[in-house]
C-alpha cells in the first residue's frame, strides 16, 4: 500500500526539456492542469503528497521518477543518465531525507527510474541509453541488502524500460511486443503498435491509472477487473513523460 508520493509541477520552462517525440511543443497551462488533475488521482487513491517547488534550471524536473528508486524499506536516489539531468536528483535527495536513510548511485554508474520496474519484490532494471551496467549493478546490490531480487534486461526500442512495461499488479503486466517475453503470455497483455504509448500505467492501491485515448489497451484492463482512472497525458507525451515519470511512490 502507497501512503506517499513525491511529485513536481512542471517549470515555466518545461518545453525545452529532452524529447523525440516529434508531438510539437507542449502548452504550459495545459500542462499544470494535467498535472493537477494526476495529483487528484493520486489523492483519490490515498496517498499523501509532497511537492517540491519547480527549478528552472531544470525543464525535466517534473518527471521526479527518474531521480531515485523508492520503497517502504530504502530509498536509493539515482544518477542520471541525461547530462542536462543531473543535479535534478538533488533537491529529491532532501525530499527524501526526511522519510529516512536513503543510498545513492555513484560514479561512473548511471540509473534513471524509469528503467526500474517493480513487480512484488523482483525488479527489473533496464540498460538503456540512460543506465549503465554499473549503475545497475549498484542498484541490484542496495535492493539485495533490503531483500529484493533483480534482474537485468535491455532496452533498445525507446527512452526507458517503463516506457514499453508496467506491472499492474496480480501478476500482469502489460507490454509491447518487445518485452512479451518477461512475463507468461496468460499474464500479459500485448499492445497494438497504434497503442503502445500506453503501456505506461501505473498502479496505485485500489486503482490502476492509464492515459486517456487508448480504447483497445483500455477495453483489455478493464476485461481484467482494474479499477482505472483515465488521465489525459498529451503534453507530458510531447517530452517523451508517461504517468509514471511524474510521481516517486512508496
Ligand atoms: N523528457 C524526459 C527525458 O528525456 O528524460
Amino acid at each position: 500500500m502507497y501512503t506517499k508520493a513525491i511529485v513536481r509541477r512542471p517549470g515555466r520552462n518545461f518545453a525545452n526539456g529532452i524529447t523525440t517525440s516529434n508531438l510539437g511543443q507542449p502548452d504550459f497551462n495545459k500542462a499544470l492542469e494535467q498535472h493537477a488533475a494526476y495529483c487528484d488521482a493520486l489523492i483519490r487513491c490515498g496517498v499523501e503528497l509532497t511537492v517540491p517547488d519547480a527549478d528552472e534550471r531544470y525543464p525535466d524536473g517534473c518527471f521526479v521518477e527518474d531521480t531515485a528508486v523508492v520503497n517502504s524499506r530504502v530509498k536509493v536516489i539515482s544518477r542520471p543518465g541525461a547530462a542536462t539531468r543531473r543535479g535534478e536528483e538533488e533537491e529529491i535527495a532532501r525530499v527524501l531525507a526526511g522519510f529516512g536513510t536513503t543510498e545513492s548511485i555513484t560514479a561512473p554508474g548511471t540509473l534513471e527510474g524509469g528503467d526500474v520496474l517493480r513487480a512484488e519484490n523482483h525488479y527489473f532494471i533496464g540498460l538503456s541509453e540512460r543506465t549503465n551496467r554499473e549503475g545497475a549493478s549498484q542498484l541490484s546490490t542496495i535492493l539485495a541488502k533490503h531483500g529484493f531480487t533483480s534482474s537485468v534486461i535491455r532496452v533498445e526500442a525507446r527512452l526507458h524500460l517503463k516506457s514499453d512495461i508496467a506491472y499492474l499488479g496480480n501478476g500482469n503486466f502489460i507490454s509491447t511486443p518487445v518485452f512479451s517475453h518477461v512475463a507468461h503470455p496468460a499474464n500479459t497483455i500485448i499492445l497494438d503498435p497504434d497503442e503502445y504509448y500506453s503501456a505506461n500505467c501505473l498502479r496505485v492501491n485500489d486503482y490502476l491509472l492509464i492515459p486517456k485515448g487508448f480504447p483497445k489497451s483500455k477495453m483489455k484492463i478493464l476485461e481484467l477487473g482494474y479499477n482505472i482512472i483515465e488521465l489525459e497525458m498529451s503534453e507530458f507525451r510531447k517530452m517523451d513523460g508517461g504517468l509514471t515519470c511524474l510521481s516517486l511512490l512508496f
